[in-house]
């Protein structure tokens, strides 16, 4: 049955969009981006600067996205301001250079930030989607994120029908809503796999303005391949949790697994489903990524709540093709439920997130190089860490060739406080800072997870403080690994001396 929506060119549906509006995409990582709109309205930005006139708009979605979107708006310079995390290689350098206004957001708090109109209005959703009926009942795609949300608040829709997403995705999502404080009542999920919502979302149909066909595939890049470094860290959390089964720290029944975004995150995964002492485990994450897809097809992962799949090509093609095994399998949820910290508490997640740099106090900076300039942002890594049954950052002990050393005096920038980060690992070795004060703190974190580069330079800098005192910390020497970093280039062989006060 033919649709009752205008079917519109992607380039018809970019001219309806106007100067300084703010429009709510679907996407969380690339899976699942409008792709086809957001490129159109990139081109008509070019256009519409060529002429000489101003053209930016805001950018809210659920996470990071692909080329399509965030990619060709911040080449195009038609981004005004950009929520909550990015991943895009321009978009970083548009946000670093002032040219984006850029507002790094715990995941789950976007939906309810936007309830409260404390982002704007949304004067559009951009949702993409692999089914939709004459009623206005919309199939998501390959992620979850803010659709729902973004729907059901703009004033006018456009949808992306991909053809390429197959509509056999029906009944994967798990669709629910929270309603805003003080009427906020408990969200009904007891166990990953529990549902409470609707597969699909239901939009009026009457701020549908249109639909663009598409047959675009998402733009997830594959992950680099392991090296020793990555191996050795997945080896290490694996020890560390066969470690907490055995003491009886953990149930032996275990516990939900959350992991985080990229390279270092996929080999943790890895690691952990070829460990024979991990028993079979559940997911209760926001990413789904490649690594989890074997462990689902021989059963080392039993279930997978989560807000995406963020697979390549070839991992997709694998879901596809036996799509109702799959379904029974994992659940796809809006971030506001995926990364709930209720729901993160209740189950007792345990939650492994990475690191750029982590200091001698137990404080983690996931977000800023240096202090000073946007990676990606801190996307869901607070939403868990702070709620987790025992939360995990992990990264290997040296960056840029080694120039640079993960562990640092003081963290240039603090996302996860002291307070809520359980154990820091290295491919070095683990340091559990669980009831530990903050001398002792940092010397296990010097020992256990420091390159042998910066070990000794570590060393000294703590023998040099003050031992009278709460936290062994200088702030004359705080910042003396990095200021050595951007005067030479390298960390290494610092003289404390020139830094003491
Ligand atoms: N100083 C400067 N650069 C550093 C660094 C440091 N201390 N540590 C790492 N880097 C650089 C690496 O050299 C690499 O640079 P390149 O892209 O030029 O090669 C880059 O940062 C990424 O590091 P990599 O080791 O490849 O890690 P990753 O792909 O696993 O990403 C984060 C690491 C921290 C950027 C990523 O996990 C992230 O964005 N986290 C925050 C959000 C999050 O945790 N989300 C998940 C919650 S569910």
């Amino acid at each position: 049955m033919a649709l009752p929506f205008p079917v519109l060119t992607a380039e018809e549906a970019a001219e309806m969009i106007q100067n300084e509006q703010n429009i709510g995409f679907s996407g969380f990582t690339a899976a699942g981006a409008a792709k086809a709109v957001p490129f159109a309205l990139a081109q008509k930005a070019r256009r519409e600067h060529a002429a000489g006139r101003p053209f930016k708009v805001g950018v809210l979605t659920g996470a990071s996205t692909g080329k399509s979107l965030d990619g060709a708006l911040a080449e195009a310079d038609a981004v005004s301001f950009r929520t909550p995390y990015q991943g895009n290689a321009v978009m970083r350098k548009q946000i670093n250079a002032g040219n984006v206004r850029f507002f790094d957001l715990h995941l789950s708090a976007v939906a309810q930030q936007v309830r409260y109109g404390f982002l704007g209005k949304i004067n559009w959703a951009v949702v993409e989607a692999c089914d939709l009926t004459a009623g206005g009942g919309v199939v998501l795609s390959t992620s979850a994120g803010n659709s729902n949300t973004y729907l059901r608040l703009a004033d006018k829709i456009i949808i992306e029908l991909n053809a390429r997403q197959p509509a056999s995705l029906l009944g994967i999502h798990d669709i629910f809503e929270v309603k805003d404080p003080p009427g906020r009542g408990e969200i009904p999920i007891y166990s990953s796999s529990d549902r409470c919502g609707s597969p699909i979302c239901v939009v009026d149909p009457k701020k549908i303005v249109g639909i663009v066909h598409t047959d675009l595939a998402d733009e997830s890049g594959a992950f680099d391949e392991p090296t020793p470094v990555t191996d050795q860290i997945g080896q290490n959390v694996a020890d560390f949790l066969v470690g907490e089964i055995r003491s009886g720290r953990v149930p032996a029944s275990f516990l939900p697994l959350q992991s985080g975004v990229g390279n270092i995150a996929n080999a943790v995964l890895a690691a952990l489903g070829q460990s024979t002492d991990i028993p079979a485990f559940e997911m209760f994450t926001e990413v789904l990524q490649d690594s989890v897809v074997p462990l689902i097809e021989n059963s080392r992962c039993k279930f997978a709540s989560t807000c995406s799949l963020t697979l390549s090509p070839a991992a997709m093609q694998k879901v596809v093709a036996d799509i109702e095994y799959f379904k029974k399998r994992i659940v796809l949820r809006p971030q506001e439920i995926s990364n709930n910290p209720e729901l993160v508490r209740r189950l007792g997640i345990i939650s492994m997130n990475t690191a750029l740099e982590m200091d001698l106090g137990g404080n983690v900076n996931s977000t800023h190089v240096l202090g000073r300039a946007m990676m990606n942002g801190i996307g869901g890594s607070g939403d868990f860490t702070r709620n987790a049954y025992i939360s995990i950052f992990s990264c290997p002990s040296t960056a840029k060739n080694g120039m640079i050393s993960a562990i640092v005096p003081v963290a240039s920038h603090i996302d996860h406080t002291e307070h809520s980060v359980n154990i820091l690992i290295t491919e070095q070795g683990v340091a559990d800072l669980r009831g530990k004060d903050p001398h002792e703190r940092a010397r296990i974190i010097v020992e256990k997870c420091a390159h042998p580069d910066y070990r000794e330079q570590l060393r000294e800098y703590l023998r040099l403080l003050d031992k009278n005192i709460h936290e062994p910390m200088s702030l004359s020497m705080a910042f003396a690994m990095h200021r050595k970093f951007q005067a030479t280039g390298d960390m290494r062989e610092i003289n404390w001396q020139e830094y003491c006060d």
